[in-house]
């Protein structure tokens, strides 16, 4: 039975390959100085951030930069950012690039009328924003996080080893978000692939858990048929412009909070996989990747009946005359063969964990209950270890 919620997503999208002129009817919309942030430069290199530039200028604006944001961008950029925007007088920000850029931006635009220590108010006490919030647009890049159209925003804090998702209400959602799959074409194969395990791992974040019959679980197996399809014909032709649209189409659904209303929700991978990237610094959808399995054979047995569906409804697995188990085993096994085969890395060991890291991993991993298994410190260890030895 659903359960009662409010749905209301205010982010307006411009999709596909003349996308980027949304801007010229955003931009007049706001003030005249614009923060521009972005990351290490490959918007440089792929032509993204000149197009841009000519679009500001078009329209007037006032442009001060903020490059440099790191994939997990760290609490010290917040603070370098939280001020200068500060300083800048900011009006509005664009962010242009993927998760990391996209989510840093939130995290500015919340931070620069804080009067408290941002780090501490929005991620260690998880407080909402009661300040003014600037506005915030995307140009994204990469195809992953669903960062585009919600109110995620994800913080390192290496010398703590956290990082914490703050999940802001509508407020702080994007204004607009421009998804232009061809920008997406330039990403390396790693990160590419790094993004679809992303997307795989909110649906089923979402899909394993709860044992009434919810309209949300059909969505999501239409949405996990159609990226399993379009990854495999995308990790052979990154340029195929219909497997990369359906792909970015898909991560935007997956994670813009339309399929976890009126049902529950498990999010332990997340939780174990930032725990693994505190200390790792590893690409967020490998850390995903490497736990996924060892999670799922784990829990499988307290939510056999979601797990047979799962192989039979996404994996097309025959069920006659098999057991529960065997069913369940086949599905997970599609899925392991699957990830393989496009590249993903199975072991937390090849992101640069080491044993003596586990106990802090485990104590790290915030432990949620909304999965078929509530886990305690030792079952995460074993499932970290089954990770170590794959
Ligand atoms: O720094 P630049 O030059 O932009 O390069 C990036 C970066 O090195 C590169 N890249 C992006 N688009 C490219 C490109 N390179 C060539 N061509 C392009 N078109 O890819 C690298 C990774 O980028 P990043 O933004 O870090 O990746 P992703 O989109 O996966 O974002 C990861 C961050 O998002 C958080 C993660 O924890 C992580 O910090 N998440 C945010 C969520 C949310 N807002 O709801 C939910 C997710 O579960 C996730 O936790
Ligand atoms: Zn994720």
């Amino acid at each position: 039975m659903l359960g009662n919620f409010t749905y209301s997503n205010p982010t307006k999208l411009y999709f596909g390959k003349d996308s980027l002129n949304g801007l010229n009817e955003e931009l007049p919309k706001y003030g005249k100085n614009v923060l521009l942030v972005y990351g290490s430069g490959s918007i440089k290199k792929n032509g993204i951030y000149d197009e841009v530039i000519k679009i500001l200028k078009a329209n007037n604006k006032e442009i001060f930069e903020d490059a440099g944001v790191m994939p997990n961008p760290t609490v010290e950029k917040l603070y370098e950012g939280w001020l200068r925007a500060k300083k800048g007088n900011v009006d509005f920000i664009l962010a242009v690039g993927g998760g990391s850029v996209c989510d840093y931006a939130k995290a500015v635009s919340v931070s620069v009328y804080c009067e408290d220590d941002p780090w501490e108010k929005f991620f260690l006490r998880m407080e909402d924003v009661d300040n003014k919030i600037i506005p915030v647009g995307c140009v994204l890049t990469m195809a992953g996080t669903g960062s585009e159209m919600n109110g995620g925003t994800v913080i390192t804090n290496h010398d703590s080893k956290l990082k914490i998702g703050h999940v802001f209400g509508e407020n702080v959602f994007p204004k607009f978000s421009i998804m232009n799959p061809v920008y997406t074409f330039t990403l390396p194969k790693y990160q590419m692939t790094a993004g679809f395990f992303d997307i795989m791992s909110h649906i089923l974040e979402q899909y394993f858990s709860g044992t009434d019959d919810n309209t949300s679980d059909y969505i999501m197996e239409g949405l996990l048929k159609s990226l399993i399809h379009s990854s495999e014909i995308a990790v052979k032709k990154p340029d195929d412009y219909e497997a990369r649209s359906n792909i970015m189409w898909i991560s935007t659904w997956a994670l813009n909070t339309l399929i976890a209303k009126g049902k529950s929700t498990d999010w332990m991978v997340h939780m174990i996989g930032q725990s693994v990237g505190a200390y790792t610094d590893a690409t967020h959808g490998m850390t995903l990747s490497a736990i996924s399995i060892p999670y799922y054979k784990y829990i499988m047995p307290y939510g056999i009946e979601k797990f047979k569906r799962f192989a039979v409804n996404v994996w097309n697995i025959n069920a006659e005359g098999k057991s529960d188990v065997q069913i369940a085993n086949e599905g997970l096994a599609c899925m392991e063969k699957w990830m393989k085969e496009i590249g993903l890395v199975m072991s937390i060991k090849e992101l640069g964990v080491t044993e003596d890291m586990l106990d802090g991993i485990a104590k790290s991993s915030f432990i949620l209950e909304g999965g078929y298994k509530v886990l305690n410190h030792e079952e995460i260890i074993s499932i970290l270890k089954e990770s170590m030895k794959a």
